[in-house]
């Protein structure tokens, strides 16, 4: 790498909150001993998978049994609800051994958790739909997955699907018995199996992908560090003040959740230095821009723009860049507003400062941010919560073309 790129790659990283730099390769050299499990085989994650829901998928997929697995599957939503009937028997028998918390999850920590998400909900609203959503769309192994999967042709319908899957994350009963994240996090461990098996048939991405299998448990790993990873920096960058149990509580949330997604233990950070050595190994230098990536993210700021926000899309951009930096930004051509973007730089520091009690008198433009993170995580709410919300079905085929 040249200087100058190792100086920008360098930017990126910090300026995402993230250590690491752009363009290397990224090789699997993070030790298991920073693991919940605290030890492992060293295996390397880009190359495991999840081979028991894989096979089980697979077969289920090639005997076009998905519209009736999904039919049976509509009834099962609460974490307490007994699995449904007419499931085929290797799903069941497997749907019961996964579908609960694993070992060491400690309940009074995912409880603190919920009531953390609850009490900085609209930053991480924000975080997540603005920073990880978008940052999503420049991770070029899940832009190219999202985009060629069914999902990818319909954007509004995808992203109230991850919605869900957000909201009943941070609900307060998350893991609870009356929650729902333990089923919504089972039911997509089935849709990935079943990506796993469909988008190899697809022209268009085994033309695109530079891999032969998509969401390995390395994939994975990536995305957890976009979202969960990358907004504990975010939020302590922006100085919104946390206490060390609220982080262990948040952190502890995401190691559940990628547990439940298929993650093996040995893969999965025991604290938050050891997350941010692995996102340093995994994520940043990863990033890129595709082509499918900027039409996404174009999808997706679209949706975000036609709701009222009471900003205009030059402040969108604005944010995005704000939040991901310049670089991203140019990436996937973000229109410029330099007023709008002055206006974030001064007044967005100052307007956390006020909200948390650190400044004694609102600042210039207190009202225009707070309608505008009010109004995201109505949108994120809506989204998750309307009666018209598609709930998370597996797929049966891939986006037409
Ligand atoms: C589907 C969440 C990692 C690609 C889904 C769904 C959720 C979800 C909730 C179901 C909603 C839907 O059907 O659209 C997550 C989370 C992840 C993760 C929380 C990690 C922490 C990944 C990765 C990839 C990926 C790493 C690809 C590299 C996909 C695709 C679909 C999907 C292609 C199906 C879209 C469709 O055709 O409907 N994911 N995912 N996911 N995910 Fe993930």
């Amino acid at each position: 790498m040249s200087s100058l790129n190792r100086r920008s790659a360098l930017s990126l990283g910090v300026a995402l909150g993230l250590a690491g730099v752009a363009g290397a390769a990224p090789a699997w050299a993070w030790s298991p001993a920073g693991s919940v499990a605290g030890t492992g085989t060293g295996t390397d994650p880009w190359w495991v998978w999840d081979d028991e829901v894989d096979a089980l998928m697979a077969g289920i997929l090639d005997t076009g049994q998905v519209p009736a697995v999904n039919t049976a599957l509509r009834s099962w939503v609460d974490n307490g609800d007994p699995l449904p009937g007419g499931l085929p028997a290797g799903l069941a028998t497997y749907l019961q051994r996964v579908d609960q918390l694993p070992s060491w999850a400690d309940r009074a920590k995912l409880r603190r958790a919920a009531d953390f998400n609850r009490r900085k909900d609209t930053y991480l609203f924000m975080l997540y739909g603005l920073g990880s959503g978008i940052m999503s769309t420049v991770i070029p192994r899940e832009a190219r997955a999202v985009y060629w999967s069914a999902g990818g042709a319909d954007m509004k319908d995808r992203a109230a699907k991850t919605f869900t899957f957000g909201y009943d994350l941070s609900d307060l009963n998350a893991f609870e018995p009356g929650g729902q994240f333990v089923v919504s996090a089972t039911k997509t461990r089935l849709v990935h199996a079943a990506v796993r098996h469909l988008l190899p048939q697809s022209p268009h991405w085994q033309a695109a992908a530079d891999e032969q299998i998509p969401i390995s448990n390395g994939d994975i790993l990536i995305t957890f560090h976009s979202l969960g990873t990358f907004v504990h920096r975010k939020l302590i960058e922006w100085k919104v003040p946390l206490s060390a149990a609220d982080e262990d509580a948040f952190l502890h949330l995401w190691q559940v959740a990628i547990h439940l997604l298929g993650v093996r233990d040995e893969f999965i950070p025991k604290t938050w230095a050891d997350a941010d050595a692995q996102s340093t190994q995994v994520l940043t230098p990863l990033l890129a821009p595709t082509a499918e990536g900027k039409e996404l993210a174009e999808d997706l700021l679209g949706l975000t723009a036609q709701a009222d926000l009471g900003v205009t899309r030059g402040f969108l951009n604005e944010f995005v860049r704000y939040v991901l930096s310049d670089e991203v930004g140019d990436w996937l051509g973000l229109r410029r507003d330099y007023a709008a973007a002055a206006l974030i730089r001064a007044g967005w520091p100052a307007y956390i400062a006020f909200r948390e009690g650190l400044l004694p008198v609102a600042p210039a433009g207190f009202f225009m941010f707070d309608q505008f993170i009010r109004a995201l995580a109505m949108l994120f709410l809506n989204n998750a919560t309307s009666p018209t919300t598609t709930p998370i079905t597996i797929p049966t085929g891939n986006r037409p073309g």
